[in-house]
């Protein structure tokens, strides 16, 4: 039988120690960053595809990196993941270096790649069972493991299905089950919803937030899709080998400029001078509708609509987008293949009453 699996084993060390349940990720090492990039760079050639990044990712993040196709995302976590060196600067992951100690980093991390790496001839189960024979999982806690990391990702009924006879959808659930086996602290997923339909995305979502409040682990992934990076708790927009902005989704919305409120009253004249003299706004009246920027809307509103002197008839606050801020930042939007699918994902959403 050959297993192809580009998930690299472990370098003969100390066996992986097992608890259960993991509620902390046995190789969590307290005090450290999960993640600690400094200055690291890859070139192919003179062409440089990473150019001297800098960053930290905090223990039990999630942590996305943003950008379009081409900007550096996969070279990042290939270097991150040592399966490709970095030619100036260093990285460590869980505390191990990346460049001195691989056999350390890949022992501590799960692997989720862009595109499948299952075997798709033998079952479910069968992959699972060999990846935690090349991963050095104790053999009395394998059966367990497997039977708990199924039933996570909704498939324990199809265990013994050869992998062929799964959607892309249950395939990367499979190996989101299979990345956590060893009880990684990072788990790194490069694109792991591309070229998935909408409500698959939001399922893998879903067992993606689960598995980070089960396990306590933290979680490293890239994506273009501006409206997924929504879910990580921090973003990295990287462009042309940069790294151009970091923070929270809501700390980079704000950055554009405000929220867009528009209200309607019953005295637009007076609504008008109260929002520039008592608010120190600066209001424009397009349509019979006053429209002015804030920090926060949501926070905003309450107040306007005590404090102003004429009764507010409606009230509309646009947020900007992560789409806005990448366009703020680089002057261009980041082309998303899944534009029109994530409409209507979100339709869908809606007509069932979810979150969009
Ligand atoms: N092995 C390689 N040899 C030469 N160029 C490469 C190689 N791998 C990636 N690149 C180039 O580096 C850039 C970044 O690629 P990549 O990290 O795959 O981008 P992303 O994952 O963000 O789409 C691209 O221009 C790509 O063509
Ligand atoms: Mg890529």
């Amino acid at each position: 039988m050959t297993v192809t699996t580009p998930i690299l084993p472990a370098l003969p060390t100390s066996p992986v120690t097992l608890t259960a349940p993991a509620l902390v990720a046995p190789n969590l090492i307290i005090g450290d960053a999960a993640i600690e990039v400094n200055g690291l760079e890859r070139k192919f050639g003179d062409f440089v595809a990473v150019d001297r990044i800098q960053f930290r990712v905090e223990h039990g993040e999630v942590f996305g990196f943003l950008g379009p196709n081409g900007a550096g995302k996969s070279t990042t976590i290939k270097m991150l993941c040592t399966l490709l060196k970095p030619t100036a600067g260093a990285a460590r992951v869980n505390s191990f270096d990346v460049a001195t100690e691989p056999g350390r980093v890949r022992e501590s991390i799960g692997i989720i790649f862009q595109d499948y790496s299952l075997d798709d001839r033998i079952t479910a189960l069968e992959n699972l069972r060999f990846h935690c024979m090349i991963y050095h999982v104790p053999r009395r806690e394998r059966e367990t493991r497997i039977r708990e990391m199924l039933e996570m990702v909704n498939l324990t009924d199809r265990a013994n299905d050869r992998v062929r006879q799964f959607s892309g959808g249950m395939k990367r659930r499979l190996e989101i089950a299979r990345g956590l086996l060893h009880h990684p602290a990072v788990l790194f997923l490069d694109e792991p919803t591309v070229g998935l339909d909408p409500q698959t995305r939001q399922n893998i979502w879903e067992h993606i937030h689960e598995l980070r409040k089960r396990e306590g682990i933290t979680i490293f992934m890239t994506t273009h899709y501006m409206d997924e990076a929504e879910n990580c708790d921090r973003i990295a927009i990287i462009d042309h080998a940069h790294v151009i902005a970091l923070d929270t989704p809501a700390v980079l919305k704000a950055n554009v400029g405000g929220d867009v409120v528009r209200v309607r009253t019953a005295d637009n004249a007076r609504a008008l001078e109260a929002l520039i003299t008592d608010f120190g706004l600066a209001p424009i009246e397009e349509n019979g509708t006053i429209r002015f920027e804030v920090t926060a809307g949501d926070a905003f509103v309450p107040q306007l609509i005590t404090r102003l002197p004429v009764t507010v008839q409606s009230v509309d606050i646009a947020r900007p987008t992560l789409n806005d801020v990448f366009l703020d930042l680089t002057g261009r939007a980041i082309r998303e293949e899944g534009a029109e699918g994530n409409s209507r994902l979100r339709d869908a959403l809606r007509r069932r009453g979810g979150r969009a």
